[in-house]
């Protein structure tokens, strides 16, 4: 694991100068996107390159981590309008190359077609994480098997109240969500994880000095080839 201690902005110029990279060698690359408070930085930056034109995502595919079941992309809370509104609208990636877990009216076999569809797609080249402050990653909470692909998963109310902030009140948050599984993200050939402030210090310790463990879902980042952790002075301040 490479880590990096810098403030929001500089993590922010040096990630996407990783993408920068890679779509310059591989402009038809498979990007993994992450939602929540933590990516928002990244994605600022990113599209302040691409103005700049030093990037392109035309041909580019991407698949996101994960959706509330019961909402689709009409919903300002969805992932697919965060990500519409965040990103997609403000790039050049085409809209239908661009893949959110299916949230409302889905098929049964939207799961397993999720997952056969990044590997069709060659594989995800750049997988962006965050991580909850009990360790989820994507939406795989504490006790999700590493074994697991994309599924649907019960939220902790420890998760829900930290999303609430996003809803109008805690009722209004989804008790189930849609997430890439543990090993989908495995399988991607490089991660980027992202943490912001001192409510992440602790489960950022646990994830990188900690046990491999399914109690800590970030913990089996340790075992990955290719992890960068962009991480700022208060989330580090226990390493
Ligand atoms: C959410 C998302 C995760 C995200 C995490 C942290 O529940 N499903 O993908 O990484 O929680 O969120 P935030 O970045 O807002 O702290």
């Amino acid at each position: 694991m490479k880590i990096h201690v810098f403030s929001e902005e500089k993590a922010a110029v040096l990630a996407a100068d990783r993408y920068v990279e890679l779509l310059k060698r591989k402009p038809n690359a498979v990007l993994g996107f992450a939602t929540g408070s933590t990516p928002l930085q990244l994605y600022r930056e990113l599209i302040r390159r691409y103005k700049l034109g030093e990037l392109s995502f035309n041909q580019a595919t991407s698949f996101n981590l994960d959706e509330y079941v019961g909402l689709d992309g009409s919903s300002p809370q969805s992932y697919r309008y965060f990500m519409n509104k965040n990103l997609f609208e403000q790039i050049d990636i085409p809209l239908e190359r661009t893949f959110v877990p299916c949230g409302k009216n889905c098929s049964e076999k939207s799961t397993v077609e999720y997952d056969a569809k990044i590997q069709v797609s060659g594989g995800i080249d750049i997988q962006l994480l965050g991580v909850g402050r009990n360790g989820h990653i994507g939406f795989n909470e504490p006790g999700t098997s590493f074994d697991s692909l994309t599924h649907r998963v019960q939220l902790s109310r420890s998760t829900r109240e930290a999303n609430a902030r996003f809803f109008r009140s805690l009722d209004e948050v989804p008790f189930e969500a849609v997430s890439m599984g543990i090993k989908t993200v495995m399988n991607a050939r490089s991660i980027l994880l992202f943490a912001q402030g001192e409510e992440k210090a602790e489960v950022i310790q646990k994830a990188i000095y900690g046990p491999v463990t399914e109690e800590v879902p970030a913990s089996i980042l340790q075992l990955h080839p290719f992890v960068e952790l962009f991480l700022d002075p208060e989330a580090a301040k226990l390493l």
